[in-house]
This record gives C-alpha cells, sequence and structure tokens, in this order.
C-alpha cells in the first residue's frame, strides 16, 4: 500500500506547486497583500466544474458553523469555500505533501488559515477519533482507493450521528476498458473504478441513508465541451487546471470527456446522512 501511495502521490506532484501560483498571480498585476479566493480559483479545485459544483453540493444542506472534514482535499479550495461562505470550520486530510503545504499557504494567503486546517494523511486510515465531524465531504478522490470498503468506513466512523456525508465523483457506468492518463491516474495501475451501486451498498451497509443524488455527467460534458472552446480560442488559461497538470492537461481532459460521452464513466453528487 506505501508504494501505491508513494506512486499516486508522485502521479499528482507538482514541484514549487505555491511558488508557481505565486507568480502566475504576479504576472496578473495582482496585488499579494489582497489576493482573493476568485483569484486562485481556476487552480484550486481540482475537479470537474470546479467551484460551481462545489457550491451546488454546499447548498444541497444548512451547513452553516458547521464541522467539516475534506477527505482528499487537495490544494484545499473547497475547505475555503465552505470557511468563507458558509461560516464552517474546515479541516482538509490529503495524501500529497506538496499540495497539503500548498493548501496551508493559499489560506494563509487568502487570509483563511484561521478557519482552515490541512494536514498530510491517508483516506483509508484517517487519524481523527470516532464521531468528530458534522460533515465530511469528498470529491474525485475514491479512484484512486482500491479498498472501498475501508475508504467509505473511516469516513462513517468520523462522521457524528445525525451528520451527513456529501460527495462528488466520478463513477464506472458501462463495463468497456478504459483509455489513460486521466486526471487521477497516469495508468490503470492507480486507477480503482466501481459503480454507484457498490457505492450505495456500502454507505447502507454502515447504516447511512441516501438523501440526494445527482446524475452530474451532462453538466460535466457541457463544461468540458465550453473548455474546449476556450482552450482554441486563447490558449491555457494563467489559473486554470493546467497549473496542476502541465503538458498532461489536455490528453487526460479528452480522455475524461469522451468516456463521460461514450457512457463508460458517470459523474454522481449526493447526500447521505448517519
Ligand atoms: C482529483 S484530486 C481532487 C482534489 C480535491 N478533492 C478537489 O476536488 O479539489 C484527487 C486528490 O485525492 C488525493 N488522494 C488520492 N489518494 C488519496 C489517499 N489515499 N488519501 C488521501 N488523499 C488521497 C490526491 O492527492 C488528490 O489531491
Amino acid at each position: 500500500m506505501e508504494s501505491l501511495n508513494l506512486s499516486i502521490e508522485n502521479h499528482y506532484l507538482k514541484e514549487a506547486l505555491y511558488e508557481d501560483i505565486v507568480n502566475r498571480l504576479k504576472e496578473q498585476n495582482i496585488d499579494l497583500e489582497n489576493v482573493k479566493r476568485s483569484d486562485i480559483a481556476g487552480a484550486d479545485e481540482f475537479h470537474v466544474r470546479g467551484a460551481t459544483v462545489s457550491k451546488e453540493l454546499a447548498n444541497s444542506i444548512d451547513l452553516n458553523g458547521l464541522n467539516v472534514l475534506d477527505v482528499g482535499c487537495g490544494l484545499g479550495g473547497p475547505c475555503r469555500m465552505l470557511a468563507d461562505e458558509y461560516n464552517c470550520q474546515t479541516t482538509g486530510i490529503d495524501l500529497s505533501n506538496e499540495y497539503v503545504r500548498t493548501a496551508n499557504k493559499l489560506s494563509k494567503l487568502v487570509n483563511l488559515n484561521n478557519k482552515t486546517t490541512f494536514v498530510q494523511g491517508d483516506a483509508a486510515e484517517l487519524p481523527f477519533e470516532d464521531n468528530k465531524f458534522d460533515v465530511v465531504w469528498t470529491q474525485h478522490v475514491q479512484m484512486n482507493i482500491p479498498d472501498k470498503k475501508k475508504f467509505y468506513s473511516e469516513i462513517n466512523r468520523v462522521l457524528k450521528t445525525g451528520g451527513y456525508f456529501l460527495f462528488y465523483d466520478i463513477l464506472k457506468k458501462g463495463d468497456g476498458e478504459i483509455n489513460y492518463p486521466m486526471p487521477w491516474a497516469s495508468n490503470i495501475n492507480h486507477s480503482f473504478l466501481f459503480k454507484i451501486e457498490e457505492m450505495d451498498g456500502f454507505l447502507k451497509e454502515f447504516g447511512l441513508t441516501k438523501e440526494q443524488s445527482t446524475n452530474q455527467t451532462q453538466a460535466g460534458i457541457d463544461f468540458f465541451n465550453a473548455l474546449v472552446a476556450r482552450l482554441k480560442e486563447f490558449g491555457p488559461p494563467k489559473m486554470g487546471l493546467n497549473v496542476l497538470m502541465g503538458e498532461t492537461t489536455k490528453p487526460k481532459l479528452m480522455n475524461l470527456l469522451t468516456h463521460l460521452k461514450t457512457g463508460e464513466l458517470e459523474l454522481i453528487s449526493g447526500v447521505y446522512r448517519k
């Protein structure tokens, strides 16, 4: 497991990521004393439909003032949004040391470090006590985790009774082969796709009740089509997912778009209650 985690961490690795983001802000003449969340939003939400879908998910329950854990938090954009707009106290955990370092520094940069905490760790071994969080949130992470039962049992363990589990994920739909690279996996060895029925099964087994489910596939396809049109016209943005994926951005996004269109993959978000 350790070598798989190292290999996955390496897949996401972008050296000096925070410094790169700061340089890109400077190139746009943004005053580093007054950086807004919107200035970094193109890069700090690493999932299809970025900040828009996170807001939709956040609005699906009353989050005001709650204590939230983001499992596989990446650069921490969703945690900062929940802290800033919903008065949440947020904790993010991620496998990547470089992402966690960057997440903490970005929170400081936009003055949200008092309401966000980021720690390095494995989602399958959460370093938190039982029943700690009002809400557990995860977006586009489980595809990297082979032991799904452990992943969801850890989420269930740290969630308070009566609390909510909010997710937004890429799931397998058809049975055809998947082409790599993908945003989450350089090759098939990093990728552990499964179907929504299996996820439902695990959560039901742990006693969680499904309250909402939204198929986001068409919205994801529409988002990608608009993105491809913008890239053709204007080239890569100063602050986009290209900051994280560099040269491999195009093949990764095109593979994902193709499989969403052909129906091998689907995007689903939803809410469960413990
Ligand atoms: C596609 S990114 C999504 C990041 C973030 N959830 C977001 O939507 O902006 C997937 C993230 O999962 C993290 N990850 C993968 N395997 C993990 C594990 N076993 N434990 C914790 N984080 C993991 C990666 O490091 C990466 O930051």
